[in-house]
Parts: C-alpha cells; structure tokens; sequence
C-alpha cells in the first residue's frame, strides 16, 4: 500500500470545523487504502507558548478526536510525534540545505510572526516548515492529505526531498499534497473573509468539534451571511453563505447547484437550520465517543505507545540513511 502521512498541531482542546472537513474526513476514507501515519505535533506546537499541563491534555484529547472520528489505531499508526525522536533529528540535517530566503518566504510564518510580534516570534516558528518536511520525509510519504493552507509547506518538502536527493543520492520519496476541492477552506463563521483558525478573535466564528449540539446549532444561526436572501455560491461577494455550503456540501455530498436548488426560495434561517442539523449529526457521535476515551487515559497512552513504537521503526530505517549519506561517522 503506498504511504500517507498527516498531522495536527495540539493546541487547543478541541478540533474544529475547518480540521474536521479540511482533513479528518479525508483521513478517515483513506486510511483504507494507504498504510497511513497520522501524528499529533507536539513539537510543532511549542513553536508558540504553550501551557506545559494544558499541553499534554489537548496532546491526548487530540488523539482521542483522532479516534472517534474514525482513525484506527490497529489499522492506521496514530502517534504523538515527540515519542520519535528522529523527527528533531532529521530537521537538523534539513536545516542546512534549507536557504534563509526560502524559509523566510512561508507564509505561515510571516503571519504568525506579525501576529505574535517580533519579539514573540523565535527560531522554532521560523524552522518550522523544515520540521514538517522531516514528518514528511522520514515515512517515505508518497501523498500528504491536508487543507489548502498546507500547500506551501509540502512544496517545500518536495524541494528539499529533490536537493537532498540530487545532493546525497537517492534517499526520499518525493510526496505530494492532495487538498480535497470545495471543503479546503473552511472559514470563520463571524468574519468569512479569514479561515476558521484556533487562534480567531471571537469564540462565535469557531465551530469545534467538542462544543454542545446547542452551541453549535446557535453558532450556525448567528453566522454572518448578507441580506440578498438567496442562497447561491459566489465565495467573493457572499463569503458567509458560500461556506455555510460548503460545509452542507461536504457532509451531504451535495452539490452547490443542488443546495442552491433545495433552498430556493426559502431564507436563510431555513438554509442555517439545515446546515446546524447536519452538522450535529457529524459532530455528536465524535464528540461522545471522544469524552468516553478521555475517561481512560491510560488506554489511549498504552495505544499512543504502542503505535509510537511502529513509527519509530519506519523512522529510524530512514535516518540511518539519511546520516550515512551525509557523512557521520557510524556509531560502533
Ligand atoms: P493544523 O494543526 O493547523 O491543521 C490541521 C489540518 O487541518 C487543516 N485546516 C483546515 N482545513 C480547512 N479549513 C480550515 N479553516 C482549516 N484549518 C486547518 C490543515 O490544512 C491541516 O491539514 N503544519 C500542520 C501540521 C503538520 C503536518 C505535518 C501536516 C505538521 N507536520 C506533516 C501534514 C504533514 C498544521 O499546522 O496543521
């Protein structure tokens, strides 16, 4: 089975939308047909501050989410990416053939970095991008399912995959994204024009995947839309309205034209009351199974361990190579 690889970062207690359909539905469908590698980025996360307790709680309620929605961790290798050590160590060597201008390039990161303030922003964030094609990298990763806002990142994964390559002999894989087309982009429920992120102003625009059934039916009703009344897809000029159906879209599998057609006609609030019972039922079964196995801890840490140990394997295969190709001097 050719190999995939993804992963999350832990940073806040709950998925949300934008996770959800950006990339857990993707994963859950292909799990089937690869031998998949989803991890939760523990060390991706501390590139911003993080509460040192808060971070292994969401770490293990990441994992948990993972589950619930459908990844099976005897099928699937489901693991927290500081339980492989290889990850640090294959960013190291990646570091020295990635240019300063390249990395400085990633939008991410200039986000992020004027967000947080000059002062804030540190090494890790910068280097970044680089940890992510080292995940990438180490699982001779052949597709990397993720949302559009990933794009960049795994172009420059390939880039160093090919110069390492070129360089050093052949050593990687050289993978390749695939972002599913409509539901890519998930945004922010108050103010459409920004993507749903974990980091938004107002708790009102984010849809987490953990959040009451009421509080997720409420947050649908009071999206922004605009006042023409029809709902029709145009992501320009009526943002609210085209991502409410893009998310109908994505659970349902309907088309825009079909939602288009099945609301004609009726308002808004009917289209919303739609939208929140769908999401609803996607949501509640996840959220409930998600609680139930974060009652025991413990088993989701014998299974994380477990599946630690397999991506290990894998890992260590490919940096062995890595460091022979480079020029260590093997350790006796
Ligand atoms: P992260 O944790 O920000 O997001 C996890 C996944 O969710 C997708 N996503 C969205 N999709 C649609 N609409 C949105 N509003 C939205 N917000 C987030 C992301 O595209 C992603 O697929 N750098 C990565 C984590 C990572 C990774 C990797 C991914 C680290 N190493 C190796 C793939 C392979 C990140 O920060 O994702």
């Amino acid at each position: 089975k050719p190999r995939l690889y993804s992963g999350m970062q832990p940073s806040a207690d709950s998925l949300h939308a934008g996770n959800y359909i950006g990339a857990l539905v993707q994963w859950k469908q292909m799990q089937e047909d690869y031998d998949a590698f989803f991890s939760v980025v523990d060390l991706h996360a501390i590139t911003v501050p993080q509460d040192p307790a808060e971070l292994r709680e969401k770490t293990r309620r990441t994992a948990a989410q993972y589950i619930a929605a459908g990844i099976e961790p005897s099928r699937s290798t489901l693991y927290v990416q500081s339980h492989v050590p290889a990850h640090a160590q294959l960013a190291w060597v990646l570091n020295t053939i990635t240019g300063f201008g390249e990395a400085s390039r990633m939008t991410q990161f200039k986000d992020k970095s004027s967000r947080y303030g000059a002062d804030a922003t540190n090494v890790g964030l910068f280097a970044y991008p680089v940890l992510m094609a080292a995940d990438i990298l180490l699982y001779q990763t052949e597709v990397v399912p993720v949302g559009d806002d990933q794009r960049q990142h795994v172009e420059l994964t390939r880039d160093l995959a090919e110069r390492f390559n070129s360089r050093f002999g052949d050593t990687f894989t050289i993978p390749k994204a695939q972002i599913p087309a409509d539901s890519a982009r998930i945004y922010d429920l108050q103010t459409p024009e920004s993507k749903m992120s974990k980091s938004a102003e107002s708790p009102a625009g984010i849809l987490w995947l953990l959040d009451e059934p009421k509080v997720t039916q409420k947050k649908i009703m009071r999206a922004v839309t605009d006042n023409e009344g029809v709902v029709a897809y145009d992501r320009e000029n009526k943002p609210g309205v085209s991502n409410l159906m893009s998310m109908y879209s994505a659970l349902t599998g309907a088309s825009h034209e079909a939602i288009a057609d099945e609301f004609a006609g009726r308002g808004y609030g009917d289209f919303k009351k739609a939208v929140a019972e769908v999401v609803v039922a996607e949501f509640e079964p996840v959220r409930s199974r998600a609680l139930e196995l974060l009652h025991d801890p413990a088993e989701l840490d014998r299974l994380l361990a477990v599946n630690a140990a397999r991506a290990n394997e894998v890992a260590e295969a490919t940096l062995a190579a890595v460091y022979e190709r480079v020029g260590f001097l093997a350790r006796a």
